[in-house]
């Protein structure tokens, strides 16, 4: 069977206690009476996800205690690969356009505009993509990301970089348009490029590709600087920002990086298949909300750690630590996430996860294979360090010796932990996380009653940050 045709697991089974068994163990764990509480309740999320997707699909009015409705994501997989396969084909297309273009493409845009980009190139790509030579990069084109902050001084830094060339492209990614530091950016790379591009209206106009919602005002001043409607990408309505990474905003990044999108897109419709027929408890989505309610609710877990082994999925991890934080962390509600990536973080983090609160959830995610041939430590004719008994071992064995180690001494305190398992780092694996967290999200938001979509908090800031700038 092709490696592509894998399915990612999520083993709960640590999670779990007999109801006789001993203090530390039922205190700490899942007992059967909890999961006979949580299956009815996950298969009434599990419809109301369903029936929101095919109302939502209607387009009949969402009732007012819904909305937002942002229930677009579910499908959009499905979507892509059949019905609106032709926008996966531009995209491709805008894609190799550029990578045969251009050797360098920023990225505007800022949280759910730009994270998906960044965990996709960190989990797939070669861990020094940018570093390499273009041979070496297949031919596609080195990616950075800005506009997610307002660094005076790490922009310079990559204005620095572009300084005087004309080889490179910007992607500019906002739904609203409207988003201050994705605009600001904006106009600053833009002013470089077009003074790059000087004499030839024509090169600027192929270098800018905007990824925005069908109106406002980034589409508004991307018409007014010549583009089309053909030269853009349109976030499609009820797809949020956090939930937009199967859109353009996520797949065009990928597809210049030479991603494989057609893996990504498979991928999550095999975790939506799971969703719609996988028994609750065997479901990874469901398993998982459930899981991870019960223990916030039952064993006071309100620290979520998502524990990545190795070092390309920290960028997967912060992608859902935006995912959660803004979906549920609404009404004093929602779980706080924390990514961790070990061993590294064994060494910044561990000794607190071991001893400290007991208010952490541990999910692992963990990768079966690695692509490259496995290091030995090797032996060596003195042996002043000692590695000698090792020295047939390979880097993946340590890893694998740290991951059990460490579970089973979390294990012995009564630390709970459960384990999301890849095949591969490779993109159906990750079509398939990326979508069983979003999906996961909501599930989780229709459990405790919190609406997961919009981020009515975060207009707090812009609003005083935009009254002080007017002052
Ligand atoms: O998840 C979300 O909706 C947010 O994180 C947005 O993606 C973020 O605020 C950027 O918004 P916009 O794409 O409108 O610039």
């Amino acid at each position: 069977m092709p490696q592509t045709t894998s399915a990612i697991t999520y083993d709960y089974s640590e999670l779990l206690a007999a109801e006789d068994a001993p203090a530390l163990q039922r205190d700490t764990g899942i007992l059967p009476s909890d999961l006979y509480w949580l299956v009815p309740r996950l298969e009434a999320a599990r419809k109301e996800v369903l029936d929101d997707t095919a109302a939502w699909n209607s387009g009949a009015p969402v009732a007012k205690e819904k909305q937002p409705l942002d229930a677009g994501f579910f499908e959009l997989p499905e979507r892509l690969l059949r019905t609106d396969r032709v926008v996966v084909d531009r995209v491709v297309a805008v894609a190799d356009r550029l990578a045969g273009e251009v050797d360098r493409v920023v990225v505007l845009g800022i949280g759910g505009s730009y994270m998906g980009a960044r965990a996709l190139m960190e989990a797939c790509c070669h861990p020094y993509h940018n570093e390499l030579p273009r041979q070496r990069r297949n031919g596609r084109p080195r990616m950075y990301f800005e506009g997610n902050n307002v660094d005076n001084d790490a922009v310079c830094g990559l204005l620095d970089l572009l300084e005087g060339a004309d080889d490179w492209a910007l992607v500019v990614i906002s739904k609203s348009g409207g988003t201050l530091e994705t605009a600001a950016a904006f106009r600053i790379f833009f002013q470089a490029l077009k003074h790059v591009c000087a004499n030839h209206p024509e090169k600027l106009r192929r270098r800018v590709v905007p990824i925005t919602g069908r109106t406002g005002k980034l589409r508004a001043l991307a018409r007014r600087l010549g583009l089309s409607d053909q030269d853009m990408f349109d976030i499609p309505e009820g797809v949020g920002g956090r939930f937009s990474v199967f859109t353009p905003v996520g797949l065009l990044p990928a597809a210049i990086l030479g991603l494989d999108v057609l893996a990504l897109l498979k991928g999550a419709a095999a975790m939506n298949d799971r969703f719609r027929n996988a028994p609750a408890l065997d479901c990874p989505p469901l398993a998982y909300a459930g899981m991870s309610h019960l223990m916030e609710l039952r064993r006071g877990a309100t620290i979520r750690v998502l524990s990545t082994w190795g070092k390309r999925l920290e960028a997967v991890g912060l992608w859902y630590d935006q995912l959660l934080a803004e979906s549920l962390g609404k009404q004093c509600a929602g779980a706080t996430p924390l990514t961790v990536v070990n061993t590294r973080d064994l060494h910044s983090r561990g000794q607190q996860h071991q001893e400290g609160r007991r208010d952490k959830l541990i999910t692992n995610v963990y990768v079966e294979q690695c692509q490259r041939e496995a290091l030995r430590i090797g032996h060596w004719e003195t042996d002043e360090d000692d590695l000698n008994q090792y020295a047939e071992k390979t880097l993946p064995d340590v890893l694998a010796a740290a991951f059990t180690g460490t579970n089973e001494a979390y294990a012995a305190d009564g630390r709970r932990t459960a384990t999301i398992r890849l095949p591969r780092l490779d993109e159906f694996s990750l079509g398939q996380l990326l979508q069983m967290l979003m999906i996961a999200t909501v599930v989780e938001g229709r459990l405790i009653g919190i609406n997961p979509y919009g981020q009515p908090g975060v207009e707090a800031y812009k609003n005083r940050m935009v009254a002080i700038l007017r002052r």
